[in-house]
């Protein structure tokens, strides 16, 4: 055999490379049951693209680097379609009954005699998305537009490209001519997860999944449609040059998916209009809990030489109809919008509706989410809404229904005062959210607080757990914390599942949570945004609670790791009288947490500015030991080795932490080398 020559040799495998990662991204985006790694699936991809980048004309179209297009668009280009883009006829009756109206039609129209053999459909889910129409040329994606008109649509090839289920190649032998309708769509988990990532940025939340697809292709951006998670069905064909298609319509999809097309598996051959009507029960019935929206479902003629016979009438087929199912958003009145105030004091608007039958529920609320998304919406108190409930997602409103008020209403406000406890209500800069900062003062944020003081790591209350929290609460003996300490071994033992032994323990438990350290005490409160170690830092650089509570925001920025936002989530803690009222009583009942009231003098700090980093297993101390041990000492623990880092300190199995300690030279101790720094 003649060597291959260098350029033969790089064409081969581009076309090897090729070939391979269509394979795996069908298998990855359609089947969503990959073969290999991601990491290999890139290292192919990167060979592949280091190869086009040396030979330019090994680029071609159907490259799977060609996925992500650079270039923004002007417009639109129009698309003559070659074949019109139908639409499909809508049976008008909801319930079952419409699938036998399409039934008797057929068979009037095909003149079969009363006692015929019943028709053969090919029944369908109705996807809500946009139609689209794929065009292969000797098994090439070549061309995808919108439908538009149904004669003219937009070429949207450039966004169709980055859609990782459609194919740029087809599977197998490819016909010369292949056009594939189809529908491109947004899941619903793809939907809702892209709406908590604009919410959480604090930008515009989007409708519905079918209005974000339809937006989504239409872009001039590729990378905009890129960013926007879309899924394809393939339902029909097109113009078609070369092939004979197979002679029934579920053979056909059948067909397309063997090409690699993605092909909704939800699909039946049914005979006459009692297989409709069974077809469309049986997907009403598990609407909620498909992955994407259907507005209903579709029945065709399967035999495609029927289809034919049946033809056309104006702009549908008379061979196919929708059967739709009940509307997923319906309209109704905003009643109101109340505050709820939620176990970590976020206030949540919740619009009160008129009830409305709408995605098979009666809904009466829905969440608005947060003040911003509210004014978003432009809703207003008395309006009428769209409301949406799809799956088993909680309602929304979308929107309010066009049209002029009749009165002025006031744009609705959040209250400075929390609705429950009174606090202030805060917002952080930046945050959409507004809290009630009572904190452990706020009944809403009672049981939360109570939970979270008496950790192990805040006042280490044994026994004082979730059940216990609830009981106490809601039988109103416990309103505040200092509450805690009222309470007597008859009351305890009152309480279900507790015997005279467990309250006493608990008893024992509260009284020896009196004497702790103002560190704990101050983690132990939840506020905000002062965890463990803040609140460490705190109590070394105040000693005293009194000195914390009136500390200016300047003096609390002067704290390592305190910045702005948690200097001022302080101040507005202590700025609050309840809050200080709890501390009061909390003293008044013998809690001992000031420095200089606690029993040991304060500890020496031989490692103050010092920072360590651990790796590998100590002998004689556990990773939580060693570090409480250094930080005790006055010295900080960091995750990684920089050169920040003063000490290494490593024990059995290292990882690379030690190999870096070495680069860069940093003093690496074993545990006997760090107890001799502890030494005082
Ligand atoms: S067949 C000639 N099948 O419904 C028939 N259409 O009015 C052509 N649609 O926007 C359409 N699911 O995109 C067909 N399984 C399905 C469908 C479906 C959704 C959409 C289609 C078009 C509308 C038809």
């Amino acid at each position: 055999m003649r060597p291959m020559s260098k350029d033969r040799e790089a064409a081969a495998r581009a076309a090897a490379l090729r070939a391979q990662l269509h394979h795996h991204a069908w298998r990855y985006y359609v089947h969503d049951a990959p073969e290999i790694p991601d990491a290999e699936y890139d290292r192919l991809f990167r060979e592949l693209q280091a190869l086009e980048a040396a030979h330019p004309g090994l680029r071609t179209p159907d490259s799977p680097t060609q996925r992500v297009l650079g270039s923004v668009l002007e417009g639109l280009a129009p698309v003559r379609h070659a074949l019109p883009m139908l639409s499909i006829q809508t049976e008008t009756d909801t319930g079952p009954g419409g699938a036998e109206a399409f039934d008797t039609r057929v068979r009037r129209e095909l003149e079969l005699a009363a006692d015929a053999p019943p028709v053969e459909y090919a029944a369908e889910l109705k996807f809500d998305g946009l139609a689209i129409s794929l065009r292969y040329e000797a098994g090439v994606l070549v061309l995808a537009a919108t439908r538009g008109d149904g004669e003219t649509g937009e070429d949207v090839t450039h966004n169709i490209r980055t859609i990782g289920q459609i194919p740029l190649r087809l599977q197998g032998r490819a016909p010369k001519l292949l056009e594939v309708r189809g529908e491109v769509y947004m899941r619903r988990d793809a939907f809702r997860r892209l709406n908590e990532q604009q919410r959480a940025r604090g930008a515009r939340t989007f409708v519905n999944p079918r209005n974000t697809a339809a937006g989504a292709v239409r872009q001039l951006d590729p990378a905009v449609t890129a960013a926007r998670p879309l899924s394809f069905f393939a339902y029909g064909v097109g113009e078609l040059g070369g092939w004979t298609p197979p002679p029934t319509h579920s053979a056909l999809l059948d067909a397309l998916a063997a090409h690699g097309l993605p092909v909704c598996a939800e699909r039946s051959v049914v005979h006459g209009w009692a297989g409709l009507m069974h077809f469309h029960d049986d997907v009403a019935a598990r609407r909620d809990a498909l992955p994407f929206d259907i507005d209903g479902v579709v029945y065709k003629v399967n035999v495609l030489e029927l289809q034919q016979r049946l033809g056309f009438k104006t702009r549908e087929p008379r061979w196919a109809v929708a059967h739709k199912f009940p509307a997923e958003e319906e309209a109704t009145l905003l009643a109101g919008i109340e505050l709820q105030v939620g176990r970590t004091g976020k206030l949540t608007p919740v619009a009160r509706l008129e009830p409305v039958f709408v995605g098979g529920t009666t809904v009466s609320n829905a969440t608005l989410h947060n003040l911003f998304e509210l004014r978003r919406k432009g809703v207003r108190v008395g309006d009428r809404v769209i409301v949406r409930r799809a799956g088993d997602v909680i309602p929304e409103i979308v929107g309010r229904m066009p049209g002029a008020r009749a009165h002025y209403v006031p744009n609705f406000r959040m209250p400075r005062a929390c609705p429950v406890c009174g606090s202030a209500v805060v917002r952080e800069r930046g945050s959409v959210e507004h809290r009630c900062s009572g904190g452990l003062y706020c009944a809403a944020q009672r049981k939360q607080a109570l939970l979270h003081y008496a950790g192990r790591r805040a006042m280490d209350i044994e026994g004082l757990g979730d059940k216990l929290v609830d009981q106490l609460v809601d039988g109103g003996l416990v309103r505040t914390l200092p509450d805690l300490y009222g309470l007597d071994a008859a009351q305890l033992a009152a309480l279900e599942r507790m015997g005279e032994r467990s309250a006493a323990n608990l008893l024992a438990a509260l009284e020896h949570s009196k004497h702790t350290t103002l560190a704990r005490l101050l983690y132990a409160l939840g506020i905000r945004h002062v965890g463990e170690a803040t609140a460490r830092d705190l109590a070394r650089r105040f000693r005293r609670l009194d000195a914390i509570m009136n500390a200016g925001v300047e003096q609390l920025l002067e704290v390592p790791d305190v910045g702005p936002v948690v200097a001022q989530s302080i101040r507005t803690f202590f700025a609050q009288p309840h809050n200080r009222e709890v501390l009061e009583r909390l003293r008044a009942c013998g809690v001992a947490f000031d420095e200089a009231d606690a029993a040991a003098p304060a500890a020496p700090a031989p490692l103050a500015g010092r920072t360590f980093v651990l790796t590998g297993t100590l002998p004689g101390l556990a990773r939580d030991e060693a570090k409480a041990l250094i930080e005790a000492a006055g010295g900080k623990v960091a995750g990684s080795v920089s050169k920040k880092t003063d000490y290494v300190v490593a024990g059995g199995e290292p990882g690379s932490k030690l190999a870096k300690a070495h680069e860069l030279g940093i003093a690496v101790l074993d545990e006997a080398g760090l107890r001799a720094l502890l030494a005082p």
